[in-house]
């Protein structure tokens, strides 16, 4: 489709487009996916409704993000994840619109920590930083300069340590 002049907005994820962003998630990660620990972390778990959002133009979904409820070590975190913008539209701030708007939304919650598997260069600017190595262990090989986190209450992070953990039949 031909995106180039038409603005796109961001909106709160609903039902209707889980297939369309899941094959968003396809299309970007492929089949590796599902052994990735982010992945795993949100195997089977459905994703907080209110802190997941679309980047639309018209109806057709150009970017997707989610966040998932996680513990660690007993103690309640966020997982984002993942974050997607299709290919053609890339470079255009999309990706940084979907992360201000699922933070903002975050940090206007009761959690206190979000944690992702992604790249600190991206990710710095959204406030993510390197979790001090071994500090948080993911359900499966990851590494460990990508494990990164943001605190929505200062100083929270010194709270968790441990490995994160799904939260099943939430
Ligand atoms: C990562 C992604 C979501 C960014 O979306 P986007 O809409 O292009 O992001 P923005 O427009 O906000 O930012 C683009 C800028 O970030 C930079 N950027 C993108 N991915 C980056 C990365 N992994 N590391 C460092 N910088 C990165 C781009 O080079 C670009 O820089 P520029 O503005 O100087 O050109 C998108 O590239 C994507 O869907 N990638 C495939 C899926 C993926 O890797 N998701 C993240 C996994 S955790």
């Amino acid at each position: 489709m031909n995106t180039q002049s038409k603005e796109y907005s961001i909106h709160l994820e609903n039902e209707s487009q889980d297939a369309a962003i899941e094959q968003l998630s396809a299309n970007a990660f492929g089949p590796g996916r599902f052994a990735k620990s982010a992945f795993r972390l949100r195997e089977g778990v459905t994703h907080e409704a209110g802190l997941s959002f679309v980047a639309l133009v018209g109806d057709e979904i150009i970017g997707s993000v989610r966040q998932t409820r996680i513990m660690i070590d007993g103690l309640e975190a966020l997982v984002l994840g993942p974050l997607v913008v299709v290919p053609g539209v890339k470079s255009r701030g999309i990706g940084a619109a979907l992360m201000e708007r699922s933070m903002e939304a975050a940090k206007a919650g009761t959690h206190a920590l979000v944690i992702l598997v992604g790249d600190e260069p991206y990710y710095a600017r959204f406030g993510f930083s390197q979790v001090p190595r071994g500090q948080i262990n993911l359900p499966g090989p990851a590494d460990p300069a990508r494990i990164l986190c943001c605190e929505l209450v200062p100083g929270s992070l010194q709270k968790y340590h441990g490995t994160a953990e799904r939260i099943i039949g939430n």
